[in-house]
């Protein structure tokens, strides 16, 4: 029966507070550690980071988490968000000393209101124009030292003198298997499911190093031994499961497949656009570059050449196409 008192399973982001709570990344998290340390003896502003890296890898986990080890507030925004310089100086001017101002997608920013950052982040302090035409005049207005914090899918997409002013930029990677299984590992016991150890790690293995989507797949195994009165969660419903979504045994989605499938019998196996790419499999160019290309380049199935993409020996393998052409007899 319904409870209202339960949170749906599917809202419950599981998100770690503190930095200790936070797994794998190890090389960020001690520069993070230290650079935290050094300002709360110092009792400064926290220097401006920059997160970058695919989506679902714990960008925004990372910035609460920032806030939280500082002890300080956390102002989330978006880089679409903000359309004109005076949402940005609204914002801006109402930060405490030592705030968190968390602006995700920055790259997606607009140029004015870039360039209104450049003298917040360096100077703490914003220029905004007063009045139009012959009357107008600029003023200066001072802020609090704040910590910017910036979240990226795609750092070349950053103009350098906004990459620039930041402190501390931090590439998040892709999460090996037994990192991905304790993420699941802990995620089940806070969702109150129990599962073999085989389970966690087939389910980690089936994750494209993705945070994100290791939960997501557990909750759906979840939802399988709910429906199934089955307590514990074996190997055999994980592989169940992994069958209904889709999912083969490199991690690969429909979409997944379906590009490689593109690249490889329309395009002969590339080099191909980025362009034509999106147009023939009907995604957008940014879902391609930023939520599927990161995995399929890091796992080997496609190359990228100064021409374009293309696919990889292990991709046609993987297809169940010859190399050069031709499916397998
Ligand atoms: N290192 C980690 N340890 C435990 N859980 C994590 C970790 N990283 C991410 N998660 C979990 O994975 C999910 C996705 O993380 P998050 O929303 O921070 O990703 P993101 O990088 O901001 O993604 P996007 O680019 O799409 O905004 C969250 O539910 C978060 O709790
Ligand atoms: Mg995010």
């Amino acid at each position: 029966m319904f409870d209202p008192e339960r949170t749906p399973a599917d809202l419950i982001t599981l998100r770690p507070q503190y930095l200790s709570e936070y797994i794998g990344q190890n090389t960020i998290k001690k520069r993070l550690n230290l650079a935290i340390s050094a300002a709360k003896i110092r009792g400064e502003a926290l220097d401006h980071v920059l997160l970058v890296g695919p989506p679902g890898l714990g960008k925004t986990t990372l910035a609460h988490i920032i806030a939280n080890e500082m002890n300080t507030n956390i102002h989330v925004t978006s880089g679409p968000v903000l359309e004109k310089q005076g949402d940005v100086a609204a914002i801006l001017t109402n930060l405490e000393r030592g705030d968190v101002l968390f602006i995700d997608e920055i790259h997606r920013m607009n140029k004015t209101v870039e360039e209104i950052l450049y003298t917040a982040m360096e100077d703490f302090q914003i220029d905004i124009m007063i009045g139009k035409g012959p009357s107008a005049r600029s003023i200066r207005i001072d802020l609090q030292p704040f910590t910017l914090v910036g979240a990226t899918t795609r750092s070349g997409l950053l103009s350098s003198p906004l990459r620039n002013r930041f402190g501390l930029i931090m590439e998040i990677d892709f999460y090996s298997e037994s990192e991905l299984a304790d993420i699941i590992n802990r995620a089940a016991s806070f969702l109150d499911v129990e599962m073999t150890k085989d389970a966690a790690l087939l389910l980690s293995k089936r994750s494209r190093g993705t945070p994100r989507i290791a939960l997501r797949l557990l909750r759906r195994v979840r939802d399988m031994s709910t429906v199934k009165d089955q307590r514990v969660i074996d190997i055999a419903m994980v592989n169940e499961i992994m069958q209904l979504l889709g999912i083969d045994e490199e991690g690969l989605d429909d979409m997944d497949r379906k590009i490689l499938k593109v690249i490889i019998e329309v395009y002969s196996g590339g080099p191909v656009g980025i362009k034509s790419l999106a147009a023939s499999v009907g995604i957008t160019e940014d879902t391609i570059s930023e939520v599927y290309e990161p995995y399929l380049l890091q796992s080997g199935f496609i190359a990228r050449t100064p021409r374009g993409r293309i696919a990889t020996q292990k991709a046609y393998k993987h297809l169940g196409y010859s190399y050069g052409g031709g499916l397998f007899e």
